[in-house]
């Protein structure tokens, strides 16, 4: 059996896995990249001895602004918490099947699906839903980047909820045997850890984004953690972390106080 591990190497330093995703977006220049971050870590710490506020983004987005302003790409950023994206409503998995991305389920609006391809019924059922905003921004890249954070050995909450919402995408030719919408288009996962399964982690969603029926390119897969120590909850390393992933990675530090 060949064991998860195996699959992404662990042994390259960050500032490299940096560099290899970069390049590999520039040697596909002429490719749209859509950056979706979903990390909702408190951006303000109060400085109180300071007076003001320092304003410190989650790591895994200040990546994916790293990324975003390193490469020639057109591309566009979209802060997924920012959104009112409803629960997932499982339509998968009733009494007399799966209906989860079944033609009824279009979304019926112009605006809201110019594609014709949104077809989800918690966004027809949700007026203020917007996971149609996510959608049209998928239709129109070619490359997909999604960035999360570890939260108890899981992709945190906002990018399964994200993952959860997109189903009928995966459907659609997995199980309603239509086309595979996203045959031509690339996806990947980048997430940010402290101490525990990271790497697991990446994994198991570079499978998922696999089954969704995306292209799922290496240099678009990979995590990185503070440490290996997975019972490490230590104040002092949570204290050093932060300057431990702007040395690792070679991104210099950007706090900005108000
Ligand atoms: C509720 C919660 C649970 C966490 N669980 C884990 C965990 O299981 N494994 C881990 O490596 N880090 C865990 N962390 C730590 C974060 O992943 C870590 O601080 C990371 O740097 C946050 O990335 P961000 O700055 O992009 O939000 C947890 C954090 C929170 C808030």
């Amino acid at each position: 059996m060949i064991s998860l591990k195996s699959l992404i190497s662990e042994n390259i330093n960050l500032s490299t896995k940096v560099t290899d995703t970069i390049s590999f977006l520039n040697k596909n220049e002429n490719k749209k990249v859509l950056f979706l971050t979903t990390s909702t870590r408190y951006p303000y710490n109060t400085k109180y001895d300071k007076g003001g506020v320092e304003i410190e983004l989650p790591k895994s987005t200040e990546l994916a602004f790293y990324i975003k302003n390193n490469i020639k790409n057109n591309s566009l950023i979209m802060d997924i918490p920012k959104l009112n994206i409803m629960s997932c409503e499982g339509n998968v998995s009733h009494k007399d099947g799966n209906t989860c991305g079944v033609k009824d389920s279009i979304l019926k609006s112009s605006e809201k699906n110019p594609s014709g391809y949104h077809r989800c019924w918690a966004s027809v059922n949700n007026e203020s839903d917007e996971l149609w905003r996510v959608s049209k921004d998928i239709f129109d890249s070619d490359i997909i980047l999604f960035f999360a954070s570890i939260r108890w050995g899981q992709a945190n909450a906002q990018y399964q909820k994200l993952i959860e919402r997109l189903t009928w995408l995966e459907n659609r030719h997995n199980t309603l045997g239509e086309e595979n919408i996203l045959n031509n288009k690339q996806a990947g996962f980048i997430c940010i850890g402290q101490n525990w399964n990271g790497l697991n982690v990446v994994n198991i969603q570079k499978k998922v984004l696999k089954f969704y029926g995306f292209k799922t390119p290496s240099q678009l897969f990979w995590n990185w953690q503070y440490t290996e120590n997975e019972l490490d909850e230590s104040q002092e390393s949570y204290k050093k972390a932060y300057q431990k992933f702007h040395t690792d990675s070679k991104i210099p530090t950007k706090l900005k106080t108000l």
